[in-house]
C-alpha cells in the first residue's frame, strides 16, 4: 500500500506558464522532483538569489541538495544537450551525480533525430508546426515504431546499435531529397554525452518511484510544454509529440492513477504560443506588443517571439476537464499591472455558431471577451493577498467563479521570493 502521493504540477495552457519556478518554489515540500514527458524543447527558468537558470531536460527540483531528481521513462534526452545543461550546474557548485537518476527506459535524441525534425518541417511547407528543432517528433515516432535507442542501450554494445540507426535514418533523409546537412562536430558531442551520461545512475525510476510511495514519500511531477500542445487533447497537428496532461504522469513516470493526489494547473493572467497553430485570442496589435515587451515574451529555447493574447477561458476549462486540476496558480500577473482594461476569452465564435466549449477544429474560430478593469497598481513588490488592490482581487475572484477551480497561488515576478500563497 502506497503512503506517499504523486502532485502534479502542469502546464495547461501553450507551455512557458512558468512550471519551473513553481517546481523550484515547491521542491522543498517534496522528497522527489520528476520529469514525466518532453525532453530538451521545453525551457524552465528558475531565479533566485541574483542567479538565473535555464533547465531543459532536467528536473527543477535539482537546487535543492536534500531532494532526488528524476528523468523519467516518458522523456526523451539529448545526451549533447544534457551534458551541456549538467556541466554548467555543476560549474555553478550544484553536485548533479548524487541527486539526479535517468530513467533506462527514457528514449535518445539522436544527432540524426534532429536532422529529421528539421526536414519534415521543410517537406510540410507552410503548414509547418515550428517545432523546436530538438529532434522531438522524430524521436517519440521512432519510440513508437519500437525502433527507438534506450538511455538503456547505453551500457550494452551501443556503438553498434547507434551505427545502424543512424543509417536507417540517413537513407530516409535520402529519401525525403534531404542531404544539405553535416552533423560531424555535433556528434562527437553527443557520442561524449553518451560518455558523460553514464556516469549518472541510469536506473529502473518506475521502482524506485513506487518504493519511495511505499516509504511514505511525496514526489512532484513537472510537466512540461502545456495541455493544448498535448499529443491528443492539444490542437493537432500543431502540438508536441507527447502526452503532457495528467495522464502523461502515470505512463510517464510508471505510477498508478491512484497515487496522484493534487494537480496543480499552472497558468499565465495572459496567453501566449510559440510555433504554429490556431490561437483565437492572439493579438496582432500594439497590446500584444506591449503584452511581449512588458512579459519578455520571447522563447527560452529557440528565442523566437511568442505570440501574446488575453486569457481564455475556453482552453482553460477544457484543460481543468482533461487534467482534473484540483488548484490553479496564475503567473505573471505583474505583465497586466499597467492596462486600463483586462479582457478574458469567454468563448469561440465562427460563421454565426458560439461555443463554450473546445472544439474538434480550432481554427479560424474568433475570441468572444469580457472585458474587466485593470488595476493599474505594480503588484511586483507585494507579499501578501492583503496588500493586492480591489480591481486584481476582482480579476481573481472572476476567474475562480468562471473556471470553478480555486487559484490558490499568484505569481508578481519572476523571482522565488515573488510568489503569494492564499
Ligand atoms: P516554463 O517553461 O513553464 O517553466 O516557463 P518559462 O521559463 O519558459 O517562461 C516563463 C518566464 O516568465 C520566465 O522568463 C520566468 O522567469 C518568467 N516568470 C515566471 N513567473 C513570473 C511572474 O510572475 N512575473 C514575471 N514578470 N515573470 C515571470
Ligand atoms: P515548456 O516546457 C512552449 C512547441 C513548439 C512547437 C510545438 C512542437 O518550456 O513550456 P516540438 O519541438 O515539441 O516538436 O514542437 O510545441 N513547444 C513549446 N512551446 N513551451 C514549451 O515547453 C514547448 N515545447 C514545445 O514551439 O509549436
Ligand atoms: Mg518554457
Amino acid at each position: 500500500m502506497n503512503k506517499g502521493k504523486v502532485d502534479a504540477l502542469l502546464g495547461i495552457v501553450f507551455g512557458d506558464e512558468g512550471k519551473g519556478k513553481v517546481v523550484d518554489y515547491f521542491t522543498p515540500k517534496y522528497d522527489v522532483v520528476a520529469r514525466f514527458a518532453g525532453g530538451p524543447n521545453a525551457g524552465h527558468t528558475i531565479i533566485f538569489e541574483g542567479k538565473k537558470f535555464v533547465l531543459r531536460s532536467i528536473p527543477s527540483g535539482i537546487f535543492d541538495e536534500g531532494k532526488l531528481n528524476i528523468i523519467g521513462n516518458g522523456c526523451v534526452i539529448a545526451p549533447d544537450l544534457f551534458m551541456a545543461e549538467a556541466k554548467e550546474l555543476e560549474s555553478a557548485g550544484y553536485d548533479l551525480k548524487s541527486r539526479l537518476h535517468i530513467s533506462k527506459r527514457a528514449h535518445l535524441i539522436l544527432p540524426t533525430h534532429r536532422v529529421l525534425d528539421r526536414a519534415f518541417e521543410v517537406a510540410k511547407g507552410k503548414n509547418k508546426v515550428g517545432t523546436t528543432g530538438k529532434g522531438i517528433g522524430p524521436t517519440y515516432s521512432e519510440k513508437a515504431s519500437r525502433t527507438g535507442l534506450r538511455v538503456g542501450d547505453i551500457l550494452e554494445n551501443f556503438e553498434q546499435k547507434y551505427r545502424a540507426l543512424k543509417a536507417k535514418h540517413e537513407q530516409q533523409l535520402i529519401d525525403l531529397h534531404y542531404t544539405d546537412y553535416n552533423i560531424d562536430e555535433e556528434e562527437k558531442l553527443w557520442l561524449e554525452g553518451i560518455k558523460y551520461m553514464s556516469e549518472f545512475p541510469l536506473t529502473d525510476t518506475e521502482i524506485e518511484l513506487n518504493e519511495a510511495l511505499r516509504q511514505g514519500k511525496n514526489v512532484l511531477a513537472e510537466g512540461a510544454q502545456g495541455t493544448m500542445l498535448d499529443i491528443d487533447h492539444g490542437t493537432y497537428p500543431f502540438v508536441s509529440s507527447s502526452n503532457t496532461v495528467c495522464g502523461g504522469v502515470c505512463t510517464g513516470l510508471g505510477v498508478a492513477p491512484n497515487t496522484i493526489g493534487e494537480v496543480y494547473g499552472i497558468f499565465k493572467a495572459y496567453s501566449t504560443r510559440v510555433g504554429s497553430g490556431p490561437f483565437p485570442v492572439e493579438l496582432f496589435d500594439e497590446t500584444g506588443d506591449k503584452i511581449r515587451e512588458i512579459g519578455h515574451e520571447y522563447g527560452a529555447v529557440t528565442g523566437r517571439n511568442r505570440r501574446c493574447g488575453w486569457v481564455d477561458l475556453v482552453a482553460l476549462k477544457y484543460a481543468i476537464m482533461v487534467n482534473g486540476v484540483t488548484q490553479l496558480i496564475m503567473m505573471k500577473s505583474d505583465v497586466l499591472d499597467t492596462f486600463a482594461t483586462i479582457r478574458a476569452c469567454v468563448a469561440y465564435e465562427k460563421d454565426g455558431v458560439t461555443t463554450e466549449t473546445m472544439p474538434y477544429d480550432t481554427e479560424g474560430w474568433q475570441a468572444v471577451y469580457e472585458d474587466l478593469p485593470g488595476w493599474q497598481t505594480d503588484l511586483t513588490k507585494m507579499t501578501s493577498e492583503a496588500e493586492f488592490p480591489q480591481a486584481f482581487k476582482d480579476y481573481v475572484k472572476y476567474l475562480e467563479d468562471r473556471l470553478e477551480t480555486p487559484i490558490t497561488i499568484l505569481s508578481v515576478g519572476p523571482d522565488r521570493a515573488q510568489t503569494i500563497v492564499r
